[in-house]
């Protein structure tokens, strides 16, 4: 994670983000710190990373990477204002026993792969249409040695696809479908015939962009109809006010980069 230390909307990279209205950001850190303490409260592990000036979207930490089984495919921005990020994360890895993947093509790390182990042996999740080439799910197939299942994202408001998808456990998921060509979601309907099923207030209320332990689900506090949908299927939800956040196009899962040793 990341603290949003520097957190503005001085730029617009995804219909979520508005430059007229000003952004609270000591409330910003207030509610990060409060998901912060959730994760530790739950017993997990947090790294937090130095917050960089000049780079006001380093909060959402899940685009800085992806990591399998002890290897890290880097991130490669497609908008020069986040470009500088993937270094960070370059950084942190290079301190821990990973072994780091440099790209060669545009993806923009967990914001656009979701990893699901238990699902086929291990089976890679990646969105396209926005931000992620589709030559990096080709590039994190041979990277990482998974079968990857390329969706297409058709919805610009979903830009990423942990807007639009969630793992729920080791093999289980959550999506919203008609953020996914028609064909996208014939695929998740063939992989996935058990998912839980959002619909576009789940998805508006950034429901979808949550973190799973397997057992807990962190999400949005304004996503409660999706806190009940993941409590019938389950899961215990627990809420997090990221309102802040939410003015850049993010919630719990954007600011979270899960680590996979
Ligand atoms: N303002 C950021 C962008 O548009 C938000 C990134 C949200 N992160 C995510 N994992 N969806 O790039």
């Amino acid at each position: 994670m990341c603290p949003p230390e520097h957190f503005t909307v001085d730029y617009v990279i995804n219909p979520w983000m508005d430059t007229t209205v000003p952004v609270d950001a000591a409330l910003a850190v207030k509610q990060w710190q409060l998901l912060h303490d959730t994760l530790t409260d739950l017993g997990h592990a947090v790294h937090v990373l130095d917050a960089r000036p000049g780079l006001p979207d380093m909060v959402y930490a899940a685009n800085g990477a992806f990591s399998v089984d002890g290897t890290v495919y880097g991130a490669r921005f497609k908008h020069p204002q986040r470009s500088a990020e993937a270094a960070a994360h370059q950084l942190f890895y290079a301190g821990g026993p990973w072994t780091f993947a440099d790209p060669v093509h545009v993806n923009e790390g967990e914001g656009d792969f979701a990893y699901l182990p238990g699902a086929y042996g291990g089976l890679i999740l990646a969105g396209h249409g926005f931000r992620t080439e589709p030559a990096a799910h080709v590039e994190a197939q041979e990277v990482l040695g998974r079968p990857v299942i390329s969706l297409k994202l058709v919805d610009p408001a979903f830009y990423h696809l942990d807007t639009a998808l969630a793992a729920l456990d080791d093999r289980h998921i959550t999506y919203y479908p008609e953020a996914f060509s028609a064909m996208s979601q014939r695929v998740l309907r063939q992989l996935f015939p058990d998912a839980v099923i959002a619909d576009r207030s789940d998805a508006e209320a950034f429901g979808l962009n949550l973190v799973s332990d397997g057992h807990h689900v962190i999400l949005n506090t304004e996503a409660t109809a999706m806190a009940d949908k993941v409590r019938a299927a389950g899961y215990t939800p627990v809420h997090v006010e990221l309102s802040e956040l939410k003015r850049g196009g993010g919630s719990v899962k954007c600011a979270v980069a899960e680590l996979r040793p």
